[in-house]
């Protein structure tokens, strides 16, 4: 069990760095490349997110780390399930099989709101420089959009979403301003050793700046599935927190493996720059949730009715 990531690029001569020379530097490196957080977002790092629109950081969260928000994340399934609760703030949370039958989290919002450690954790001081880059005046969002969300995908009968096809964020926007939003940095981390061979992220480099006819018409928006010969494989270990632009083209690929050994876990933090709202028991689920929610229930039963055939 010592599958330890490459080292993480060494920037410590670079700090200084001319933004020319880290546009330069950044065009030289590979799309593997993974960088440490520290203080302070390095020119290095700021360049090769401005020309590829993500960044891997190695390891951010230590094991122990890890294991505490995935034994916090079991801890509120748990109580979910028996206070069979179906929707957090307006938000529904999304059940499936795991690959023993039983009843499964796939996804929920404000998960930090049922967890007090990972409230604290989110809001740790060693975020800071990532909460800069979204903005000097970005908040976590933990009772805002979907506050901080938990995703848990495996490869099995009866579990929800196995993949995630081509799709980029911006897509609401084009609809309604007609024009590309500015930068949406979506900020993940990833609990599992995923390979470019188990079905990750993938994202099409520098498509960030593409423009609204692009994002409208170069691919169909969560139905094109096929591999794009640009496209690069974001390989994750446990504790590594990625950042990438919504702007882009992006698509989660299902694990050729089956059961436990396809299990992927993420979480993502909401970073927000708008108005101040927040929600509470008493929102009301939107419409678009609303019937994502009706496809994603039907899916289940009707998975549920097969199982129990079977
Ligand atoms: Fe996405």
């Amino acid at each position: 069990m010592t599958d330890l990531p490459p080292p993480a690029y060494d920037e410590s001569e670079l700090f200084e760095l001319a933004p020319s020379a880290a546009e330069a530097l950044a065009a030289e490196l590979p799309y593997s490349v993974r960088f440490t957080l520290r203080g302070e977002i390095t020119p290095l790092q700021q360049a090769f997110l401005d020309r590829t629109g993500y960044l891997v950081f190695d390891r951010v969260a230590s094991t122990e780390e890890v294991d505490t928000i995935l034994a916090e994340v079991e801890r509120v399934e748990a109580k979910l399930i028996e206070e069979e609760t179906r929707t957090l703030f307006g938000v529904p949370i999304w059940f499936g099989r795991n690959p023993d039958g039983k009843r499964w989290l796939q996804r929920m919002g404000f998960t930090s709101v049922l967890s007090e450690y990972l409230s604290g954790f989110v809001k740790h001081d060693r975020f800071e420089p990532v909460r800069r880059l979204i903005g000097d005046d970005a908040r976590i969002g933990e009772r805002e959009k979907d506050g901080v969300v938990f995703n848990r995908y495996v490869h099995a009968e009866g579990s929800l979403r196995p993949n995630l096809a081509w799709h980029t964020d911006a897509l609401r926007d084009v609809f309604y301003n007609r024009r590309m939003p500015g930068p949406m940095l979506n900020v993940g981390l990833h609990f599992d050793r995923i390979t470019p061979q188990d079905g990750c992220l993938i994202v099409l480099p520098g498509m960030h700046t593409q423009s609204a006819w692009s994002t409208l018409f170069s691919k169909i928006h969560f139905v094109t599935d096929k591999p794009d010969p640009n496209e690069v494989k974001v390989e994750t270990w446990p504790g590594d927190l990625t950042v990438h632009d919504g702007r882009m083209w992006h698509r989660v690929q299902t694990s050729p493996h089956t059961g436990w050994k396809s299990l992927r876990r993420s979480m993502y933090v909401p970073y927000v720059v708008d108005a101040y709202a927040p929600k509470d028991e008493h929102t009301k689920t939107n419409l678009y949730m609303r019937l994502f929610d009706w496809i994603i229930r039907r899916k289940t039963r009707r998975m549920e009715k097969w199982l129990l055939a079977g």
